[in-house]
């Protein structure tokens, strides 16, 4: 194939990486998964595992874990882009938390790194409520959240790896910095009442106070640290007006609307993943 890229997907059995790793191999790309399983392993806390998989990789997607804004991140994406640039990487795209002011000091260290660059800022995932830390209290019919009125515009990941991939495949987007969001911003009450609506299933939603939630997950003996983010994700991301507004980059990059939260739901439905759990 004429303009066949090698691409580093790092994160690329994840939420978007998955994604964005079947895309492009679908276009005929060759894809190289940067995962803690994959091979050769790719581990966000061992550098040493880095070079092994950037070499003879023309360009790479990041996605960090668990998130830019935790402390060590900062580091973590110096220290990679240096690797990229030793490895003659030729194109970055990371994907960036929207409204995170954390994840823009890593932005920067991308923007400066001399290698060309898309950034692409997520708003919160659509499918947290099936691939994530939200599926659990959906299954059980109960979900208690903070931040119950805040307005939330929900991008899917699906429209996230069609920009990751628009991005990494054309040089027209070096340089610029993308915002998706969905095209409706919906607070977590209205969210659980679509599913459970749609589901037929009965879902209570009850709003809880951000530090009643911390001492929840404390008592399920949920990592220090991840409470940690969790709460700077619902203070800082959430507890900003800001945040809450809808852009219209996914129609700019990929000349179509975005997907609306309706239609996960219905995709979502067809995957089983929200079935009662049988118990015997
Ligand atoms: N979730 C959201 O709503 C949201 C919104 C905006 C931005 N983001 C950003 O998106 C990024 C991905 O977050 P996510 O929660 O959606 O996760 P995800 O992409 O679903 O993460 C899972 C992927 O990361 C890999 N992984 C996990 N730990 C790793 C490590 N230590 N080193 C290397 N790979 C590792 C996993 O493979 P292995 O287990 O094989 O290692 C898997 O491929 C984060 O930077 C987050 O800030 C998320």
């Amino acid at each position: 194939m004429k303009n066949q890229n090698n691409i580093l997907v790092i994160g690329g059995t994840g939420k978007t990486g998955r994604k964005v790793a079947n895309k492009l191999t679908a276009l005929g790309h060759k894809v190289r998964i940067g995962s803690r399983s994959a091979t050769p392993a790719f581990d966000w806390d061992n550098s040493e595992t880095w070079t092994e998989a950037l070499q003879g990789m023309d360009k790479v997607y990041i996605t960090f874990q668990p998130d830019l804004a935790v402390p060590g991140a900062l580091d973590a994406i110096e220290k990679l882009t240096k690797k990229a640039k030793q490895c003659h990487v030729k194109k970055l795209v990371l994907l960036s938390g929207k409204g995170e002011r954390e994840a823009e000091l890593c932005e920067q260290v991308v923007i400066h790194s001399g290698i060309d660059y898309t950034i692409v800022r997520a708003s919160w995932f659509n499918q947290n409520f099936s691939e994530s830390f939200f599926l659990e209290p959906i299954l059980e019919g109960f979900v208690a959240l903070p931040q119950a009125d805040v307005k939330i515009p929900f991008v899917d990941t699906e429209d996230i790896a069609d920009v990751a991939v628009e991005a990494l495949l054309n040089e027209t987007h070096n340089g610029n910095i993308y915002q998706l969001t969905g095209p409706r911003a919906l607070t977590f009450k209205e969210v659980i009442q679509e599913i459970s609506e749609a589901t037929q299933r009965d879902i209570t939603f009850v709003p809880i106070t951000i530090s009643a939630y911390s001492k929840a997950m404390k008592n399920q003996g949920v990592p220090a640290n991840f409470i940690w983010l969790i709460e700077y994700l619902f203070t800082e991301v959430l507890g900003n007006s800001n945040n809450s507004e809808i852009t219209n980059d996914i129609e700019q990059v990929l000349g179509r609307s975005p997907k609306d939260f309706s239609e996960y739901i219905r995709e979502t439905i067809n995957t089983g993943i929200w079935n009662p759990v049988v118990t015997n």
